[in-house]
């Protein structure tokens, strides 16, 4: 089996998912059950033994030594952190515990684990750490996309802590030899993403009648992948990435934030038109995020000419896709707007 952390978050589940369905090979799925993580997101998974989901910490060294002990994984994919700017903004210090110590916990308890085993499965274990673009720093308008040889400019709480969780895994290849691999993604969007990230807050509120807050202009170019995109790029690079590399992944959609929102719009004005008029009505500049970096881009070419792959969604077929996973899933939306939810919100919009 496979250990994999963070795997009832946005993306976690999105690959927990794809994996067993194109796998079928087990999966221990260890989650915290942050304000992030829902075990909704897996419901389809209930009663099917090849899930196995433990709720715990990833700075609990203890519990990740008796993990390992007990059901050798193969390998790990971690996902495990906190991931969203603007959270890490209010609060870093989370931001450091999971994403700094809980990094480098898990590395000591996956080297403990991988110096013990036997040759023949030392050879082919693997540790695939899960990280970001935002780690390179913010691009001007005509500068080229992010390659793997730019150098590190992290510009906010959150890409600092990721940029200091890809040191620490680097540095355990280099020290220690641990056989580590690293993506670098760009922006996921689809189905059972948290509404506190652009796409989904913009469907939920404009679904509610609520304002779309577009932060500054709404000029700040993303690069957008569809989420099970990333899925089958995790799975490429866990299956034939070279070890001790990195893979910057993408999915060649750089798009302005507005025009974005946009696209929400004419889609909800489309599958579920408003007698009040076009959702775009509801758009609504407001306080710029500080520090917001202006420009990411994904240069994505070294997986594709190393390994094949391809993202099989373009922005329209997959915000499409997305737009009606929104409106198909109520139950799941309606229940993450909880309490904690409603605070979060009071928090980063009430003074913007
Ligand atoms: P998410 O916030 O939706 O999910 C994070 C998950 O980690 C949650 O289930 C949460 O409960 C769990 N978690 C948090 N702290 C934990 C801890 N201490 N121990 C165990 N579990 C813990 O995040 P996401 O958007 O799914 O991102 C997953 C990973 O992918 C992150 O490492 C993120 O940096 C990276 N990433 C995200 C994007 C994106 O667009 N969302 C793009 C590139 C890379
Ligand atoms: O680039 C990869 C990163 O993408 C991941 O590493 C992060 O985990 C993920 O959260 C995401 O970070 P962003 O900050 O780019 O995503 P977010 O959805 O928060 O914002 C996308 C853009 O939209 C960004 O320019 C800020 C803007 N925005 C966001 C929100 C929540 C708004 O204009 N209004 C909003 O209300």
């Amino acid at each position: 089996m496979i250990l994999v952390t963070g795997g009832a978050g946005f993306i976690g589940a999105n690959f927990v998912l794809d994996w067993i369905a194109e796998t079928g090979e087990p999966v221990l799925n260890l989650d915290a059950l942050t304000y992030a993580g829902n075990l909704e997101s897996l419901k389809s998974l209930q009663g099917d033994a090849r899930h196995v989901f433990v709720k715990g910490d990833i700075c609990d060294r203890g519990l990740l030594d008796r993990l390992f002990a007990e059901h050798r994984p193969r390998a790990v994919v971690h996902f495990a952190a906190e991931s969203h700017v603007d959270r890490s903004i209010h609060g870093p210090g989370a931001f450091v515990k999971t994403n700094i110590e809980g990094t480098y916990t898990l590395l000591e308890a996956v080297r403990a684990h991988w110096s013990a085993l036997p040759a023949g499965e030392k050879e082919v274990f693997r540790f695939h750490h899960v990280s970001t673009d935002e780690v390179y720093g913010s691009l001007k308008p005509n500068d080229p996309a992010f390659t793997e040889k730019n150098t590190y400019e992290p510009n906010s709480p959150y890409s600092a802590s990721k940029a200091a969780s890809d040191h620490l895994v680097r540095a355990w290849h280099h020290t220690y030899g641990l056989p580590v691999l690293t993506t670098n993604c760009s922006n996921n969007y689809g189905p059972y993403h948290f509404p506190e990230k652009l796409i989904p807050l913009m469907i939920v509120n404009a679904l509610a009648g609520k304002p779309l807050p577009v932060y500054g202009d709404g000029m700040q170019v993303r690069d957008w992948l569809y989420v099970k995109d990333h899925a089958s790029a995790i799975r490429a690079v866990l299956a034939k990435g070279r070890v001790g590399e990195t893979y910057n992944v993408g999915g060649w959609n750089e798009r302005p934030n507005i025009e974005i929102v946009r696209s929400v719009c004419a889609l909800l004005d489309e599958m579920r038109p408003d007698p009040a008029g076009s959702y775009s009505r509801l758009i609504t500049h407001v306080t710029d995020r500080p520090g917001h970096d202006r420009r990411y881009a994904i240069d994505a070419r070294k997986i594709e000419r190393e390994l094949g792959w391809r993202p099989a969604e373009t922005f329209e077929t997959g915000i499409r896709k997305t737009v009606r996973w929104y409106l198909d899933n109520a139950d799941w939306v309606a229940h993450v707007q909880s309490g904690s939810y409603r605070d979060w919100v009071a928090t980063n919009y009430a003074a913007r």
